[in-house]
């Protein structure tokens, strides 16, 4: 389970954040008992229940294919944007077997020619499967991707090339009906899971199961995460002590909210949970900023602004109880000046020196607040997927804001069809 420890500071006083917390805890007690049927966000809560989309059976089906795209391919290239690819990059960057089963490589994230032509080329004498990942197929960059990828296929196995191009779509929709009639295989990416909550769906899980990661593993931690989370309906709720003080401290002025780590196998979860704050509270003029930084290296970076610029940070330090990798440091037999560290464990030296950032950016008034997650595994990754989605809800909810939605972007949408002449 993933646990929290807030410590407060002079410019978040514990007794104000205290009474908010209880007097808003009236909003947890109503989500949880929220059902995805009758809820006012009844089409959005598809994810809540944490296994509605993940029963063994579909995990069964979705590890089959995947042996299937093993077996066929060293590459699956996993076409799609937003929250169409975030989770599953997020849990292969950190869980992802060495030697890995499959490569997983990732396209329709851009519009960028170069990229394109620079994977092109890296694939061109590699076996290649295809997924092509979108709710409703408008979106431009994965109907780029489908457009770029599709003769690639033809062109390198002809007729056979629609077993190398599996499709995940909505049911009903003119995407499945295109991968019925062209004959590719069609996963299922739930009407009522909008894309930055689709990590326990086939969206994230299929890639994650081509990549050799246990989905059943995680998809348990994730039920395991939602078992704690709703036993609890006290402002002692890891979900809801975590976003009600989001809420309070963007009252109280605050304007972004840091998420530190100091394992780079979580840089890619930092842009996950990016995307899922932003999209879901950027609204109405108001919303934290929400910054993943990736410690001890963005420390001698934006590190020195934490710490000296401007008062407007609250920083979350997702710390891991039990991390991986064991390497004793050695002495080097010169006068390099770092005896010091003869003998010394470097996840220990890393233990160090998250200390003393968490008391540095305390001393200096940073309100920090430490997660604690089990480990870098499977089960890990669905707490935490978990976690976070549950919590972006008590937030929004707190904050006012539908977090399901995301109308701002469809501005700059409509700008650029227009300048290409989308009919
Ligand atoms: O989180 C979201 O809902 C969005 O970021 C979408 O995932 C993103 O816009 C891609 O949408 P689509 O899957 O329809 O291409």
């Amino acid at each position: 389970m993933i646990e929290i420890e807030t410590q407060t500071t002079a410019t978040l006083a514990p007794e104000a954040l205290a009474a908010y917390r209880r007097d808003h805890v009236a909003v947890l007690q109503r989500l949880l008992a929220t059902k995805p049927a009758g809820d006012s966000h009844e089409a959005d809560l598809g994810w809540l229940t944490a296994d509605k989309w993940a029963p063994p059976a579909r995990l069964s089906a979705l590890t089959k294919l995947a042996k299937q795209v093993q077996r066929q391919s060293q590459v699956l290239v996993v076409v799609g944007v937003g929250g169409s690819n975030q989770a599953a990059r997020a849990a292969i960057a950190a869980l992802q077997p060495d030697p890995a089963p499959c490569e997983i490589v990732y396209a329709g994230v851009n519009l960028s020619a170069a990229y394109y032509q620079r994977l092109l080329a890296s694939l061109a004498d590699r076996d290649v499967t295809i997924d092509v990942i979108a709710k409703n197929f408008q979106t431009l960059e994965p109907g780029i991707g489908f457009r770029v990828f599709k003769p690639f296929l033809v062109a390198k196995y002809g007729e056979d090339y629609a077993s190398h191009l599996i499709v995940t779509g909505t049911p009903g929709s003119a995407f499945e009906q295109l991968a019925t009639a062209a004959g590719y295989p069609f996963l299922t990416f739930p009407e009522d899971i909008g894309g930055r909550f689709s990590a326990l769906s086939a969206v994230g899980l299929f890639p994650m199961a081509v990549a050799g990661i246990d989905i059943a593993a995680l998809v348990e931690g994730a039920k395991a995460e939602r078992a704690a989370l709703v036993a609890d309906d006290s402002v002692q709720n890891p979900a809801y002590a975590y976003a009600s003080l989001r809420q309070f401290w963007r009252l109280a002025g605050g304007g972004v909210e840091v998420l530190a780590h100091f394992e780079p196998q979580l840089d890619y979860f930092g842009r996950w949970w990016t995307q899922l704050f932003a999209e879901s509270e950027g609204k109405n003029n108001s919303g934290l900023y929400p910054v993943a930084l990736s410690y001890s290296e963005d420390l001698h970076s934006l590190g020195q602004y934490v710490q000296q610029g401007q008062r407007f940070l609250a920083e979350t330090f997702l710390k891991v109880a039990t991390p991986v990798g064991d390497l004793t440091l050695q002495p080097s037999g010169v006068a390099d000046g770092f005896d010091y560290l003869d003998g010394l464990d470097l996840a220990a030296v890393n233990r160090v020196a998250e200390a003393a950032t968490i008391q540095a950016h305390q001393d200096c008034g940073v309100p920090v607040t430490v997660l604690t997650l089990p480990g870098i595994d499977a089960a890990s990754f669905g707490a935490l997927f978990y976690f976070f989605e549950f919590a972006v809800f008590i937030s929004a909810t707190l904050q006012g804001v539908n977090p399901f939605d995301q109308p701002g972007v469809e501005a700059y949408k409509a700008l650029m069809f227009a300048g290409l002449h989308r009919p």
